[in-house]
Parts: structure tokens; C-alpha cells; sequence
């Protein structure tokens, strides 16, 4: 550990699905500005090689591998293409995810309208889509001697909303996920090795885009519920994640394991009353 810094990310290695995203990209960004080596994961090469160049142009370290999350195999490639090239990473940052339309209960359905399909979709994205690179990834993490892991949650595991119901059960099953997994890393393999969670809270993407705001930008009455329920009253901006991911990908959080952080305004803390 860098005692007279302990934020120092310079030269770590970060191993990031879904870098090409839109709060993924911020994060990457940030990361690179700020010494990290990026090795960005991605399903379109076009897509991860426009933000590696970005970071290039920038000054940073940006290399690009492309896999899909809830492919093995493509993962497995990409694991021995990195121990080639890098030998090992310490940090994976798992961001590949998202809600699906189809996966969704609108207003005028019921449960018993469940698209099983689209269900099981959502959950190889977001739960497998985890837990898939998490697989491939741990012994380059290992071979660093330490690391850390970071899942990318929601406010919807922890506070089940309205629609979204598969999306929901899949981002739950992420929080499980990481407590789950920090206890057996640090069982296994001691305390260098570290799983957390972040947990945003309403940003407006092109996710939710739609959810939350009218055709003319108004806010939908969802999203009119959404900022009334959160203390700040404002959707988040992606900038708004930066802080917490420095701390978590640092050792600055050196004694920080199986914590999903909120970073939602006040939204999980606020009764309604
Ligand atoms: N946007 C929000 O308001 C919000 C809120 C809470 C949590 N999140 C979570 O944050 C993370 C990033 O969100 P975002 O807004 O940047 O989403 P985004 O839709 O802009 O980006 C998602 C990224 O995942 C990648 N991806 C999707 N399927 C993939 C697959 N099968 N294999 C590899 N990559 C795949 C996409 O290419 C993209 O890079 C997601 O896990 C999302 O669920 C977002």
C-alpha cells in the first residue's frame, strides 16, 4: 500500500465490462486520468476502440478486449490474452448491464404476464454477466497478489420498484453476490483480496431515459415519484459516481469488503415521510 496515498491508482491495472456504457465510460475516463491502466471489455470493437483511443488522446493507458459477458468461452480467450499481455490486473470492474424492456411489467399487466423469456435474459445479463467474468478474471486477479472487485448494483436491489421486476431479482442477486464472494475470497485467499458493490441511484441514461422523462424532457409521473422520493431532489450525474469508485478501487478502502455503497441522494434512506 502507497501510505502517503493511499488513493494512489497509478499503474493499477482495471479490467472493466461494459466501459463503453454511458456512467462506464465516465468511470473508465476518470480512472485513466487518474494513472489507472484501463483494459476495456466490450461486445463491439468499433465502440471500445473509440474510447480506448479517447483515453489515448487524452494520455492515459487504454487497452481494448472484446467478449460478451454471458459468453464463457469469449471470456476465457479474452483471460489468456490479458495473462499474455499483462501477466495480471488488480481491479475488475463489473458494469456490463441493464434493464431490458421485455423483462418489464407495465401498468396495464400483471404478474401473471411475466415474459419468462425476457426474464431469463435479464438475469444472464446482469447476474451471469458477473458472475461469468468474476470466474475468468479471479486468477489474473490472484496472480497480482491483490485486488479488488467491483460490481456495479442498482437502487432497485435493495428497494424493489414498480415494473422492473426482473431487473430487480437480477441486481438483488449482484448484492448477494458480492457479500457472498468477499467472505469467500477472504477466506481463500486472505485479505488483499476485496468484492464491493456500487449502487446508483437514478441517472438519467438512455436506460431509463424513457421511464423517467416525456418526449418534451418533462419528467414522466415515475419520474416526478423518483425525485420527490429522493432528499436531493435531482437524478444523478454520472460525475456523481466518481468518488465512491476512486475509494473503492484504492486501497484507500483497504478494510472494505462486501459493502454495496449507495450513491442515490438519499434515496434509500428517505421513508417518504
Ligand atoms: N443508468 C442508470 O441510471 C443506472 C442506475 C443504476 C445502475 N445502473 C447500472 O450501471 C451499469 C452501467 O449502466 P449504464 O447506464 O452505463 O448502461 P449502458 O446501457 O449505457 O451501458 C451498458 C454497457 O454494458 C454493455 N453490455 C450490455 N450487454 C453486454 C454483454 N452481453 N456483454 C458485454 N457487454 C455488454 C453495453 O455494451 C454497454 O457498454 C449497468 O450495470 C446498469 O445496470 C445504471
Amino acid at each position: 500500500m502507497n501510505r502517503s496515498n493511499p488513493f494512489d491508482l497509478t499503474d493499477k491495472k482495471v479490467l472493466f465490462s461494459g466501459a463503453t456504457g454511458v456512467l462506464g465510460a465516465s468511470m473508465a475516463q476518470y480512472l485513466a486520468s487518474h494513472g489507472a491502466e484501463l483494459l476495456l471489455l466490450g461486445r463491439t470493437p468499433k465502440k471500445v476502440n473509440a474510447l480506448r483511443d479517447q483515453i489515448l488522446a487524452q494520455g492515459g493507458k487504454a487497452w481494448g478486449y472484446y467478449a460478451d459477458v454471458t459468453d464463457e468461452e469469449s471470456l476465457e480467450k479474452v483471460a489468456q490474452l490479458i495473462s499474455a499481455q499483462h501477466e495480471s490486473i488488480a481491479v475488475l470492474i463489473n458494469a456490463a448491464g441493464g434493464n431490458m424492456p421485455g423483462a418489464v411489467i407495465r401498468p396495464d399487466q400483471t404478474f401473471l404476464d411475466l415474459d419468462t423469456e425476457a426474464l431469463k435474459q435479464v438475469m444472464d445479463l446482469n447476474y451471469l454477466g458477473t458472475v461469468f467474468p468474476i470466474k475468468a478474471f479471479l486468477p489474473l486477479l490472484l496472480k497480482n497478489q491483490s485486488g479488488t472487485i467491483l460490481n456495479i448494483s442498482s437502487m432497485a436491489a435493495s428497494r424493489p420498484m414498480t415494473r422492473v421486476m426482473g431487473y430487480a431479482s437480477a441486481k438483488a442477486a449482484i448484492d448477494n453476490l458480492t457479500k457472498w464472494l468477499a467472505v469467500e475470497l477472504a477466506a481463500k485467499y486472505g485479505p488483499n483480496f476485496r468484492v464491493n458493490g456500487l449502487a446508483p441511484g437514478f441517472f438519467l441514461t438512455e436506460q431509463n431515459r424513457a421511464l423517467l422523462t416525456e418526449k418534451d424532457g418533462n419528467l414522466t409521473q415515475r419520474g416526478q415519484q423518483i425525485i420527490s422520493h429522493t432528499p436531493m431532489n435531482r437524478f444523478g450525474q454520472p460525475e456523481d459516481l466518481l468518488g465512491a469508485l476512486h475509494w473503492l478501487c484504492s486501497d484507500a478502502s483497504a478494510f472494505v469488503t462486501g459493502s454495496v455503497v449507495a450513491v442515490d441522494g438519499g434515496f434509500s434512506a428517505y421513508a417518504g415521510v
